[in-house]
């Protein structure tokens, strides 16, 4: 059996995977976020361990036998995190996150220092990548920047504390801004430019491989052989595309997890930063991928769920399955700044058009709305950079609710798919890297694509309406930013 865990920013979840690929049992368990600070967002490097033994132990406690049987581990995590360590392997300070904002300037030195950074790491200095984050310490914390021993991303700290072994994958290396991403190795020459050297860095494995084996005293915890394998394992993203079966050219999705990302497979690095269009490393050797990236998705709704204190199912019921055009509000979803297309930490988030008789149902559907037009946003990027997407599948916590997939079709004016275990697309494609890593089976023949549980088609009736609304809508962020 196979074990697939994913260090999520909301939480951690672990899926246990047979043989025959199906998903035997989950678990889950919460993380807390902290914001010490306008544009920070931080998290406790240990809390990730806490929650993913624990995630286990219930699998474990609900399943013992089948536990005992599994034979690989694949992680998956939240991308780009800046987990600072001492020599000792102990964190400095909390993990600096995807979603933190502070490197806004350090973004600027970055791209001034190493005129090749496009060119090498295929990206734009954004400050949610993980080089301009040392750079700020650097500049902030430097008593904290003498002592650093190794950076990881919290995949890697999780696998550190799992097995032993500081090892890093290339999807989610490609988040940092050090690697050479075409050459999928680290580049000392953008290490240099961040004040760090290859000493700094865990060693590259490819997804796919071993990276170290389970810890005995975890082993036996859990029952399991002394032979259990960890698999390199991938950034969140790129192991939702194993989970969806997204392993050829031109496959792509949209996931409606905290952060939105609209993914696309590619046979090479093609890097395309004028949009601040992403481009890294896939999981599986010889594959990249391109993604736009959005800040705040299902984030947009839990916040909203937070603030009218009314859990998110309950604000989308009244609104049944579909809405026959869009909400007269407009919501701008940049509750964290926004990276893809704007690159841009000080956008926000913002209601335009409330009157007297504006109704909570409205405002729900406005940040359904609104997470979709800046999904249009994304799409168009990727678009510009390889060509038009055809359809998409949807994963992600907001996959759940048929009324967003419905409305993302709508706006996005191509097919959307919701897949069986959407929801846990990253953590199943863990695990199917921890099985390659066991097996060295054929990708293809591992990776296979879920069941589509139901297609949505764009409807004629409001293609014209929400033509109308994105338009409207794209208008926003310009006037907005020029009046805050
Ligand atoms: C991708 C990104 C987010 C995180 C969320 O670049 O920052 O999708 O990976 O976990």
């Amino acid at each position: 059996l196979y074990l697939g865990l994913d260090i999520g920013t909301s939480g951690v979840k672990a899926v246990l995977v047979s043989e025959a690929g199906a998903i035997l049992a989950t678990a889950a368990r919460e993380l807390a976020l902290s914001h010490p600070a306008p544009l920070w967002s931080e998290q406790d490097p240990d809390s990730w361990v806490d929650a993913a033994i624990g995630a286990v132990d219930d699998l474990a406690a609900r399943h013992p036998g089948e536990v005992t049987r599994v034979r690989g581990i694949g992680l998956s995590g939240q991308m780009h995190g800046a987990t600072l360590l001492d020599e000792d392997g102990r964190p400095l300070r909390p993990a600096i996150l995807w979603n933190d904002g502070r490197s806004q300037a350090e973004c600027a030195v970055l791209e001034q220092r190493c005129p090749s950074l496009h060119a090498i790491a295929g990206n734009l200095a954004m400050p949610g990548f993980t080089a301009p984050k040392l750079l700020w310490v650097a500049r902030h914390e430097p008593k904290i920047f003498a002592r650093i021993a190794k950076v990881l991303l919290p995949k890697a700290y999780v696998r550190y504390r799992l097995t032993g072994e500081m090892i890093e994958d290339m999807s989610d290396a490609a988040g940092t801004l050090w690697l050479d991403v075409g050459l999928r190795r680290w580049s000392p020459l953008l290490l240099h430019a961040t004040g760090l050297d290859l000493h700094h860095m865990p060693r590259l494995v490819e997804g796919s491989e071993v990276s170290a084996m389970l810890a005995p005293g975890l082993a036996q915890r859990w029952g399991m052989a002394k032979d259990v394998v960890v698999a390199g394992g991938a950034g969140d993203n790129a192991a939702s595309a194993i989970g969806l079966g997204a392993i050829a050219p031109g496959d792509a999705f949209l996931s409606l997890g905290t952060s939105g990302v609209v993914f696309r497979v590619t046979d090479r690095f093609a890097p395309a930063p004028a949009s601040a269009v992403h481009a890294f490393c896939h999981a599986l050797p010889g594959l990249w991928h391109q993604m736009g990236v959005m800040l705040s998705a299902a984030a947009s709704l839990a916040w909203l769920a937070g603030v009218m204190e009314t859990p998110a199912a309950a604000l989308l019921a009244p609104l049944g399955e579909r809405v026959d055009g869009p909400s007269p509000i407009r919501f701008l979803p940049y509750l964290d700044g926004e990276r893809t297309p704007h690159n841009d930490t000080a956008a926000s988030g913002a209601f335009v058009g409330l009157r007297g008789a504006t109704g909570r149902t409205q405002v729900v559907q406005a940040v359904l709305e609104g997470v979709a037009f800046a999904a249009r946003d994304n799409l168009a990027a990727l678009s510009a950079a390889s060509g038009p997407v055809a359809e998409l599948d949807l994963v992600g916590g907001g996959s759940r609710s048929s009324l967003w997939a419905q409305i993302c079709a709508d706006v996005l004016g191509i097919p959307v798919h919701r897949i069986e275990e959407g929801e846990v697309g990253a953590a199943l494609g863990a695990s199917r890297l921890g099985r390659l890593a066991v097996t060295g089976e054929r990708p293809a023949a591992v990776c296979t694509r879920p069941r589509r549980l139901a297609s949505f088609t764009p409807r004629a009736s409001v293609t014209e309406a929400y033509d109308e609304a994105y338009r409207r809508w794209r208008e926003l962020y310009r006037a907005l930013k020029e009046c805050s």
